[in-house]
């Protein structure tokens, strides 16, 4: 339908992506590798507390055309970056705490390989992706990871998915200096069709629990909101910080440690900032196990609903990490009949996700489109999320 509010991200034209490699470098790629972005169903801000989470693998992903060269010079070239012109860094030059700019995301993965004493080479490698930036949906662990991946197909690093996904995670916290949980590299790295990851971020063990919304009839929209809140990395680091303080001061290791049947007297403890924000991290883990018992044992995925918008309440008024533009969308597509509607990822911007029959899925769209026109808010972009595969060789 082409006046659907619902529009698909184009897709990337591998073809081109080859073409743009020739014309760059006047040589062949070796191979084309794809990772995926992620949206995260239920269980926000645990991963860095040991806790749950249940993230898909989306079908919108990063591309990279790449060939191996013989010194340790990496020339990398993206369409949405620096013009589309190549950014070169030589690897031995890569330390913590240097500037690479977006290139960080790429040569960090050398340095975190060299760090485990793999053998490196440089690389050429032109990227396309068709991931939305800046949404709250691992656009950088796509990057950090289809590098990962190429890297280690390349030169024969024989590594298993967790190691893939932990070179990606080194470089975004130790080169590109965002300092994130495993989540969003692992789901980048393990997401399979048809299926969530029920990830114990502690074990570093996944479950892959089916989600074929389709089949049930369902979809699951991607509403972004089109903001972001420029102070959304200190406010990450901070929402950290006061978990290991709650942690801390109830005297276990991680917030995962403290039990959900005494979590109102054991939250006793705690100064009313901290009880609210260990609360949020308790209880969105528990919402986590709850849905993926439900997934697992073959219910109706609308019964996730509830949880999902628990867990919405919970980031807004436990957390405090929604903002106006999100908390509407997410209040208009559950009045417009989704089954359940959240935030996802960091927070402060980004997208809401919502649960909706198929034919609903265009009126709760555009009753996301008009609340956010009353509110004076950006249109939102709006598009299907589905479940697919995790990092690969496609060419
Ligand atoms: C970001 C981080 C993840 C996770 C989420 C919040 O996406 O990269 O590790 O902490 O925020 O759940």
């Amino acid at each position: 339908m082409s006046d659907s509010v619902i529009r698909t991200p184009d897709s990337v034209d591998f073809d081109e992506l080859v073409d743009r490699f020739r014309q760059l470098y006047d040589a062949e790629p070796d191979g084309v590798w794809a990772a995926p972005g992620r949206v995260n169903v239920v269980g926000e801000h645990t991963d860095y507390n040991g806790g749950f989470v249940l993230p898909i693998a989306l079908a919108q992903h990063t591309v990279a055309a790449v060939h191996r060269r013989d010194d340790s010079l990496v020339r990398v070239a993206s369409t949405s970056m620096n013009d589309g012109a190549a950014v070169s860094v030589d690897l031995t030059d890569v330390t913590e705490g240097g500037d690479y700019g977006w290139a960080a995301y790429v040569v960090g993965v050398g340095w975190a390989a060299a760090q485990r004493d793999l053998p490196t080479t440089g690389l050429d490698i032109a990227l396309d992706s068709n991931v939305p930036v800046g949404a709250g949906l691992s656009s950088s662990a796509a990057l950090s990871c289809v590098i990962a991946r190429a890297w280690s197909d390349l030169l024969g690093w024989g590594l298993d998915e967790q190691t893939v996904a932990d070179l990606g995670r080194d470089a975004e916290n130790k080169i590109a200096g965002a300092p994130t949980g495993l989540m969003d590299q692992l789901a980048s790295v393990c997401g399979q069709e048809g299926h969530a990851m029920q990830i114990d971020t502690r074990a570093v063990t996944i479950t892959q629990v089916p989600f074929d919304l389709p089949t049930a009839g369902l979809t699951l929209l991607v509403i972004d909101s089109r903001t972001e809140h420029s102070h959304a990395d200190g406010e990450y680091a901070e929402r950290r910080q006061s978990s290991q303080e709650a942690a801390l001061r109830l005297g276990v290791r991680e917030l995962r440690d403290v039990p959900l049947e005494s979590l109102a007297t054991t939250l006793d403890k705690l100064p009313p900032l901290l009880r609210r924000r260990a609360r949020h991290v308790v209880t969105d883990s528990a919402r986590v196990e709850e849905a993926g018992k439900l997934l697992l044992a073959g219910d109706d995925p609308r019964r996730i609903g509830p949880l999902l918008n628990a867990s919405h309440a919970s980031m807004r008024d436990d957390y405090e990490i929604t903002v106006p533009t999100v908390d509407t969308l997410q209040e208009a597509a559950v009045a417009a009949g989704a089954h359940g509607a959240r935030m996802t990822g960091g927070g402060f911007g980004g997208c809401v996700i919502a649960l909706v029959d198929q034919d609903e899925a265009e009126s709760v769209a555009r009753a996301c489109v008009r609340a956010a026109a009353d509110r004076e808010h950006p249109t939102p972009a709006i598009f299907r999320a589905v479940a697919s595969g995790g990092a690969d060789r496609i060419r």
